[in-house]
């Protein structure tokens, strides 16, 4: 029989996957909330998830094993029986693999704050993934009240992403001018390396076809000029790389959809101590929870869900998570 601790154990995973099914998955993506919430109501699923290390129990994470194993699980049943029979499989590759969803439109939100500091910038990504958010200057941008191209059109036609724009945002005239541009990660995605690729593509949720069709056009942009990255840890090694980032350019480390990987407050309150004592502009764009102090200057979010935008510690923006809308509130 299993203790009381092992099932306050299995009761956090399910409440992680309803969470995950009503916040994340709702309205985004109906089977990755029904599936979801399947897991949260199955015993057995749950039972199989707690045999993973808790770093390893992301919603995300075994969703996309299942669907890159398997295919999308046509509904609960399905998706039961796959775990009963194949779990061995499916914990290898949720051994093997993590999230590492490279999500390039959400360079849209992190453009008006890029193309307002002083050119050229030496732009630094920490957790860069394949390092498509490090392109910003390759791609297009549709505002609604304001629309951007890259200036040269080469072989590839650049992904144009849209982002739904309110209040005062400094929605720039052009596109940021890029001196350098590097980022380090725990495992730097080959662009030009197809099952690295793949497994990104199956990251995106299924009935987000326009999700994929724009990593698709930003993987050909990335794959005509790869950006460098460095393998490391963002707590440990990153100095070492901005060190290299030349002088003569305003040096830029931003992140998005990373810190809250970095499971231990203590880390993660050191890197921002780093940051505000560099000579870098910080420019941050995660979910709240991740730095409360600066959440708490913010005013309330419209929604739940969103990401903050701040820049050197001060909170500017929410964001859609996706880059689909900015709704700034900064100076
Ligand atoms: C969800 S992805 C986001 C990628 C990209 N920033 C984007 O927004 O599309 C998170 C990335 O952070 C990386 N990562 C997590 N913890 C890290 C750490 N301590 N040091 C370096 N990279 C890390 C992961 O390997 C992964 O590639």
């Amino acid at each position: 029989m299993r203790k009381p601790n092992d099932i306050s154990e299995l009761k956090r995973i399910a409440d992680r996957y309803a969470t995950f099914a009503a916040d994340e998955a709702r309205g985004s993506s109906e089977i990755y909330e029904r599936l979801a919430q399947a897991v949260a109501d199955s015993p057995d699923v749950l039972e199989f998830l707690a045999t993973l290390p808790a770093e390893r129990r992301q919603p995300n994470l075994f969703l996309a094993a299942v669907r890159h194993l398997f295919g999308v699980p046509n509904g609960e049943r399905q998706l039961i029986d796959i775990v009963r029979r194949k779990h061995e499989s499916i914990r290898e590759l949720m051994l093997s693999r993590t999230t590492q969803t490279n999500e390039p439109a959400r360079c849209a939100v992190l453009l008006p704050l890029l193309a307002r500091l002083p050119q050229p910038l030496a732009l630094l990504e920490v957790g860069a993934s394949a390092g498509l958010c490090l392109l910003p200057d390759r791609y297009g941008y549709d505002y609604g009240m304001a629309r951007l191209e890259p200036p040269t059109k080469d072989a590839h036609s650049p992904p144009v992403f849209e982002c739904r724009a309110s209040g005062a945002v400094p929605i720039p005239s052009a596109l940021p001018i890029i001196a350098w541009r590097a980022g380090i990660d725990l495992n730097p995605i080959d662009v030009n390396a197809t099952a690295e690729t793949a497994w990104l593509e199956t990251l995106v949720w299924p009935g987000q076809e326009e999700r994929v069709h724009r990593l698709r056009a930003a993987l050909a942009v990335a794959q005509a000029e790869p950006p460098r990255i460095v393998k490391g840890n963002l707590v440990t090694d990153l100095a070492a790389l901005m060190a290299e980032a030349p002088e003569c350019a305003t040096l830029v480390v931003f992140h998005t959809a990373v810190l809250a990987y970095v499971a231990s407050e203590i880390h993660r309150e050191q890197f921002a101590q780093a940051m505000r004592g560099s000579r870098a502009v910080w420019i941050s764009n995660e979910a709240p929870s991740v730095f409360p102090d600066i959440a708490r200057a913010a005013p309330p979010t419209p929604r739940r869900g969103l990401f903050l935008l701040a820049i050197n510690g001060r909170a500017v923006a929410w964001t859609g998570p996706h880059g689909e809308s900015i709704g700034w509130f900064g100076p």
